[in-house]
């Protein structure tokens, strides 16, 4: 956008950096329905301190002259969004018309995936997506490259270079993909090593973390998926990505190409591939037993409205995954989503919750894609939240932007109602800055 500015890692951040706006961040997981919640910080004109990248508490008097300060009062700060599914090359298929799933992938997807193969291509690109999530308030994510080693290295890089928390890895694919997108085990099993031996804990704070990433089980065969477990089983640190039950034309390719599964859940779980680490996108189609397995082994699901709407792939039951003790966080998956805007998705996870019959707070909403994600990653030490000593990934956000907004911001009669309404009626053009580690890595022209 011509009016916006992405400032590069370069800039040196002063050591003592102050915020004066109105903090909101969450000290715990606000209880479903709840509105006056306890676990809700809100701090009106107060200060947020920063020193060393690292916040260091907040006031509501003006700090002394060692800060540098700056005033943003009459704007609302949180902690950076964290998106826990998204797909760097798919920015280029965004809003593609017109098909499900799997005719997705194959007349938009994996063309577009086909040419980060080139060096050049992977490292634009993911210079590009790392500066979208940053002009979108993201500051962390969890993302998917593309089946080239290179795209994995090209987002490593761009990570380190902004100082962003980010877990990625090589797509695994050794099968039912076009010829120039498929791996081999072995060769895919050497590219993982060399990855993690090069990338993960590494990069500024070590904030680079490495996921074993098979797409999904219909692109991987069961020898690419057991050695894909058996890397997660030799290093618990490492994370785990993939697809699970997210279109039904999917789930009965499953059940054919696994007949000796009990669901397409199980795949994994046979495999080794279930842990506190593992993130698996979508679970719209899972059963009762399915999220009890989830929930035995620890692994959390990424709901995806916007991309679950857009390709018609079905609705997700928050409340049944709640209820079993999965932990769920709240994600693009651009491009099968339409934007990388996590408020965007957020109105359209209350859209998908409303036609169950459920009300989804703009508390749990919020909660969910800053620290309830944190939390699901096990992060909650670093990020998410305004805790003394968390990295400050910190945006700045207008409450308003227009005169509907303003109007409807004007006559908010408590705080749950001013930020249900923030929620639904902002984007990415209310983003004022956006801090990775108190470093300003985003600051809008106007
Ligand atoms: N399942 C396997 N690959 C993909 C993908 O790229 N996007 C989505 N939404 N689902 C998938
Ligand atoms: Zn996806």
């Amino acid at each position: 956008m011509p009016s916006e500015t992405t400032i590069k890692s370069s800039s040196t951040p002063p050591n003592r950096l102050a915020l004066r706006g109105d903090l909101l961040d969450f000290s715990a997981q606000p209880a479903w329905g709840v509105l006056d919640s306890p676990a809700v910080r809100f701090q009106p004109d107060h200060w947020l301190l920063i020193a060393d990248g690292r916040i260091q508490g907040s006031q509501p008097a003006e700090p002394d002259e060692s800060w540098h300060k700056v005033d943003h009062s009459g704007r609302l700060i949180m902690p950076g969004f964290v998106d826990t599914h998204v797909h760097c090359p798919q920015l280029d298929v965004i809003a593609s018309y017109g098909t499900e799933l799997l005719d997705w992938l194959n007349t938009y997807t994996f063309p577009a995936e086909c040419r980060y193969a080139d060096p050049a291509v992977a490292q634009a690109g993911a210079e590009r997506f790392l500066d979208a999530l940053l002009a979108h308030g993201t500051t962390a994510a969890v993302v998917f490259p593309t089946v080239h080693k290179v795209s994995a290295e090209a987002l490593f890089a761009a990570a380190a270079e902004r100082g962003m928390r980010l877990i990625t890895g090589k797509v695994l694919m050794d099968r039912h993909a076009p010829a120039a997108l498929l791996d081999d085990v072995a060769s895919a099993e050497r590219d993982c090593i060399d990855l993690i031996d090069r990338w993960h804990g590494q990069g500024p704070h070590g904030r680079l973390a490495y996921a074993v990433t098979p797409r999904f089980a219909p692109t991987s065969s069961a020898a690419q998926l057991a050695m894909a477990g058996a890397l997660c089983r030799a290093d618990a640190s490492l994370y785990m990505q993939t697809h699970v039950a997210e279109n039904r034309a999917e789930v009965r390719w499953v059940s054919d190409l696994f007949p000796q599964a009990r669901s397409y859940l199980d795949v994994y779980d046979q495999l080794g591939l279930l842990h506190p680490r593992a993130v698996l996108a979508h679970g719209i189609w899972l059963d009762d037993e399915d999220r009890l397995a989830l929930q035995r082994r620890g692994a959390q699901l990424a709901f995806c409205p916007s991309s679950n709407l857009f390709l018609g792939s079905g609705l997700f039951d928050w409340a049944a995954a709640a209820g079993t003790g999965v932990p769920v966080s709240v994600a693009s998956d651009v491009g099968g989503g339409t934007s990388l805007s996590m408020q965007r998705n957020l109105l359209d996870a209350y859209k998908v919750q409303a036609l169950a019959g459920q009300r989804l707070s703009a508390w749990a909403a919020l909660h969910a894609a800053t620290r309830g994600a944190a939390e699901g990653l096990g992060l909650t030490h670093e990020l998410g939240h305004f805790g003394t000593n968390t990295l400050a990934d910190v945006c700045v956000w207008d409450w308003a932007c227009g005169p509907v907004a303003q109007a409807r911001d004007a006559v908010a009669q408590n705080l749950h109602e001013r930020v249900f309404a923030w929620m639904c009626l902002s984007d990415e053009r209310n983003l004022v800055s956006s801090y990775v580690a108190g470093k300003i890595s985003y600051h809008r022209k106007t």
